[in-house]
């Protein structure tokens, strides 16, 4: 199957079933792509999974893991991210189809990741009586797809913005989880954590790649990602610095993202 057959039908789809067929064995996909990038520029979806603004589909504070209702809610946004990287992951096959072989691999790879993570938090959202499209979906990543013009931009984008900052997140909710009784939901969560070091690390490589490994990481990132994206945005209140160092990124980044402010899509600090 080519790569470019199995990203149409995950980006295009318009089940939830259909952004859920894994990619096949490494030696079933033909990565080679000799068409032109196609940038596809919304994804296909069921009627209710259908996108909406920020401003409907309020998620409850961290807070709010404590009380089962207010915890579903939260599981469901995070479970609209997996979908949205599983689809941004096919969306970048497409975008990038003269990318190096070994990035491509990679995209693959996270994707096929990303199906399991939206796989762990539906489950969870069954043992608490909810199903994927019970509430709105916002399109955060589809709503960034300017900032995603190159494969270093969507490394620095994806791997080194969204994913770094679910380093802190997810393990914020992993322990609000695990101290409110909640152990399956917090053993998922814990995998989503452990898997997106991974990810992290894929794209902390390729941006070092891309950028050139004479360039000093700090000032790469920051040449390759534009406001609202940003350092502010790749972490949250708290640094886990632990979490940034098993994914390779180093002490120097590591330091100038201590020292920096985070906040959230609104602006506002956390
Ligand atoms: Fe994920
Ligand atoms: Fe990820």
């Amino acid at each position: 199957m080519k790569a470019r057959d199995y990203a149409i039908a995950i980006v295009t789809g318009d089940t939830l079933a259909a952004k859920l067929v894994p990619p096949p064995p490494p030696e079933a996909l033909e990565l080679e792509d000799d068409q032109p990038e196609l940038r596809l520029a919304a994804p296909g979806r069921p009627a209710a999974l259908a996108i909406v603004s920020g401003r409907d589909a309020r998620v409850p504070p961290l807070a709010g893991m404590r009380d089962p209702a207010q915890r579903a809610r939260i599981l469901h946004a995070l479970a609209n991210h997996e979908l949205q990287a599983i689809e941004l992951f096919a969306w970048a096959l497409l975008a990038y189809p003269a990318a190096a072989a070994p990035y491509r691999r990679g995209l693959v790879a996270i994707l096929a990741d990303e199906q399991r993570h939206f796989a762990l938090y539906a489950a969870r959202l069954a043992a608490l009586s909810t199903t994927f499209g019970d509430h709105p979906v916002t399109g955060h990543f589809w709503n960034k797809l300017d900032h995603l013009r190159t494969p270093l931009e969507f490394a620095c984008a994806m791997g080194l913005t969204f994913e770094h900052a679910n380093l802190d997140f997810a393990g914020d909710y992993a322990a609000a989880a695990r101290a409110c009784g909640d152990i399956a939901t917090a053993e998922a969560l814990e995998q989503v954590h452990a898997d997106e070091i991974r990810h992290v690390h894929f794209g902390w490589v390729w941006m070092r790649r891309l950028a050139g490994e004479a360039v000093d990481p700090w000032d790469a990132y920051n040449a390759n990602v534009r406001p609202p994206l940003g350092p502010h945005r790749a972490r949250g209140a708290r640094l886990d610095r632990d979490a940034r160092r098993r994914a390779g990124i180093d002490e120097s980044f590591i330091d100038r993202l201590d020292a920096i402010t985070a906040k959230r899509p609104s602006g506002e600090p956390r």
